[in-house]
């Protein structure tokens, strides 16, 4: 399948949107732009969206208001972003611990889980300054941690990809599993 026609497929699918989810550093966001690119489709930014709103860094309003008061306003925004068609957004690695957008991602978005090795998701986040459960923990534990919490909800995604190596190759193999996920979700309709 060429990637642009990922675009005209969207449209025929129930599932109108691309969503992708996964831990913090697996690199949702350069993998949700390149392919916004290739599908000339828009991409959106469930973390960009949440500053733009409350006109504070993600930092800000952990630091200001605690990471319930975060959540609440993350969930929020990404029910909404979850309504739109044709778009593809990048989910903040947390916003899946929510049961009303877990729900409304089964029905409305293409779920990617972007999977990268624990040992790799150190390396990148060992110099992230702007993600607040970060601080002051050993990066390490918490990696495990986070993982032990998440996994179960992230790998039950529609489609999977391994993104330790390279973002491009990511997005290729992502093109790929489209085309077989169409083929399928089109033959159970019928
Ligand atoms: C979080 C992930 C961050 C951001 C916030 C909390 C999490 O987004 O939403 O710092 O709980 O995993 P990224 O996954 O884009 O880093």
């Amino acid at each position: 399948m060429e990637s642009l026609e990922i675009k005209n497929k969207l449209k025929e699918l129930k599932k109108n949107n691309i969503a992708i989810i996964g831990h913090m550093g697996a690199g949702k966001s350069i993998v949700a732009k390149i392919l916004a690119k290739k599908i000339d489709i828009q991409h959106i930014d469930s973390d960009h969206e949440i500053t733009r709103f409350t006109m504070k860094s993600i930092n800000k309003i952990f630091q200001e208001k605690g990471e319930k008061h975060f959540r609440n306003i993350e969930t929020n925004i990404v029910l909404k972003l979850i309504e739109k068609k044709n778009v593809i957004l990048s989910l903040g690695g947390g916003s899946i611990l929510s049961g009303l957008i877990r729900n409304k991602l089964k029905k409305k978005s293409i779920t990617l889980f972007l999977d990268v090795s624990l040992l790799e998701l150190e390396k990148r986040l060992i110099k992230s300054t702007n993600r607040p459960l970060l601080k002051n923990v050993d990066l390490a534990e918490k990696v495990k941690e986070l993982d032990i919490a998440r996994r179960k909800y992230y790998s039950r995604s529609d489609i999977i990809i391994n993104n330790t190596n390279s973002p491009i190759d990511a997005c290729k193999n992502f093109i790929k599993k489209f085309a077989y996920f169409h083929e399928k979700t089109n033959i159970n309709k019928n």
